[in-house]
């Protein structure tokens, strides 16, 4: 597998062909902006709500990027909406999450994420001609005690709608057990590859030349959580985005 940590050419052709691209940790963190990673860490324990189960928590940020001239709007609608065929549990009808408020722009570790993956899709080919672009912040924690076992949805293979996905881990707990992410070949649905994000910041990147899952997460002792943020990336046309309040 290939490591990239600091080229701007990450979403390059072998990239597109190849589906998945793991990103370590440095190439969005630095000195100055390492200390905000706990006041984002902070976010996951006061600003996320269960999302109908009790063992996955999520907050929501929905914003529009104008590539023309690099300006970031929030959108006033912020509903999410998945086709019954990227998941079948949960997809074919809107969903309301909680919201999160868009000061978590301001935070720096979240700036440079922002940052540098619009700067990677600026060069994206396969959305080069589309001019405005959403971008979903899913802010989600899985949580569990040693008796029970929390997953995402869809649990197990499947593509998103969204042609391009980056899974930025917040935080593992030292107890936890699976959250591995499974990468399978699009034709025979065979697992080919998996990745472990281990360190705070580690990235996946994903498109939709790959089957995807994430394994159930358990616990060796107490309670242990996984946190995420997927920031998902799609044409304006596919999640309604108008573009009344501007934020940065
Ligand atoms: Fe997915």
């Amino acid at each position: 597998m290939k490591v990239i940590s600091s080229k701007s050419d990450i979403l390059n052709q072998d990239f597109i062909a190849c589906g998945f691209r793991f990103i370590t940790s440095e190439y969005y963190m630095s000195k100055e902006n390492l200390a905000s990673l706990h006041d984002l860490k902070k976010l996951f324990d006061t600003e996320l709500e269960e999302d109908g189960l009790v063992y996955r928590k999520r907050a929501y940020l929905k914003l529009c990027w104008n590539k023309l001239n690099d300006l970031i709007t929030v959108p006033m609608n912020q509903v999410y909406y998945q086709t019954p065929q990227s998941n079948k549990v949960d997809g074919g009808h809107v969903r309301q999450f909680k919201g999160m408020h868009a000061k978590v722009l301001e935070i720096p570790i979240v700036k440079s994420i922002i940052t540098k993956n619009l700067k990677m899709l600026r060069h994206y080919q396969p959305l080069k001609m589309d001019k405005y672009l959403t971008v979903g912040l899913h802010f989600i924690r899985y949580e569990v005690s040693e008796s029970g076992a929390s997953y995402s949805s869809p649990d197990w293979l499947h593509q998103d709608d969204e042609p391009l996905v980056f899974i930025h881990l917040i935080h593992l707990s030292r107890y936890a057990l699976g959250g591995d992410n499974l990468i399978a070949d699009s034709s025979s649905q065979k697992i080919t590859h998996v990745v472990r994000l281990e360190n705070e910041i580690d990235t996946l990147v994903l498109n939709k030349n790959v089957y995807h899952a994430v394994t159930p997460l358990g616990s060796r002792k107490g309670v242990a959580s996984r946190d995420v943020i997927l920031f998902t990336v799609e044409p304006q046309y596919s999640q309604q985005c108008e573009m009344e309040t501007i934020c940065a």
